[in-house]
């Protein structure tokens, strides 16, 4: 199985050499060997989240913020093959972090638009992820103690990041619950089921300082069905990622 949380494999899987993209309706323009990557079309309106996630935050966090991370990535990578066709080892070295930051940018809020899901669908709904609640349970004991865990592992972070449950690569293939700082993608091969941006530009227009309240409805339109597509590996996403 592809490997979803590898950020070098997931720019090489979107290679030239690969045709499929990260999201269907989204694509990569190749020129001259150097992959274009663009902003993939959200897979519900900018108001279906409503009223959990307003249409003005999803509006600006997907045109704006998330194609700030596309855009910059692109100007990086342009700039990376430029300072590999001069043997400018230094220029490559110092570009490392904007390709991390801004890569990492875009497959977490790649992620994230597809483990969410629009207001009152079957998606949003528990059931849909049956061995996954399953496992949880099992992990924690019971569903509501792992969303309190969840919860207070969002509301413990410190500064802009991202909490997820992971699928671990070793350990049998448990669950966790982990952080990552800034854009830092899941890494270690370990599979990211569902992510939570907990940057202030995913609910500080609408939440203002009131980040419990965010967290509280986020779990309103998580996606249960992507969820338990790549907690069992019948995600599509392995052949795009
Ligand atoms: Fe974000």
């Amino acid at each position: 199985m592809v490997n979803i949380s590898n950020l070098w494999h997931y720019l090489a899987l979107q290679s030239p050499l690969h045709s499929t993209t990260l999201s269907g309706d989204s694509f990569n323009i190749t020129t001259m060997g150097l992959t274009t990557y663009t902003l993939p079309a959200l897979p519900y309106a900018y108001d279906a989240l409503e009223p959990h996630i307003s249409a003005q935050i999803m509006e600006l966090h997907h045109s704006k913020h998330h194609q700030a991370y596309v855009t910059n990535l692109n100007k990086a990578l342009e700039s990376h093959a430029a300072a590999l066709a001069a043997n400018d080892v230094a220029a490559q070295i110092a570009l490392q972090q904007a390709i991390k930051f801004n890569g990492g940018g875009h497959i977490n809020h790649s992620l994230f638009w597809k483990n969410l899901a629009p207001t009152g669908s079957e998606e949003t709904r528990p059931d849909a992820a049956k061995e996954l609640v399953a496992a949880i349970e099992k992990t924690w004991g019971s569903f509501d103690s792992f969303k309190k865990a969840f919860s207070a592992t969002l509301l413990s972070l410190q500064g802009s990041g991202w909490g997820w449950l992971v699928k671990e690569a070793g350990n049998g293939g448990g669950l966790r619950i982990v952080t990552t700082k800034d854009q830092d993608p899941v890494v270690g091969g370990d599979v990211p089921i569902f992510g939570v941006d907990m940057w202030e530009h995913a609910y500080y227009l609408q939440y203002l300082n009131g980040k419990a309240a965010y967290v509280e409805n986020i779990w309103n339109v998580i996606n249960w069905e992507t969820a338990e597509a790549r907690f069992s590996g019948r995600s599509d996403e392995k052949t795009e990622l």
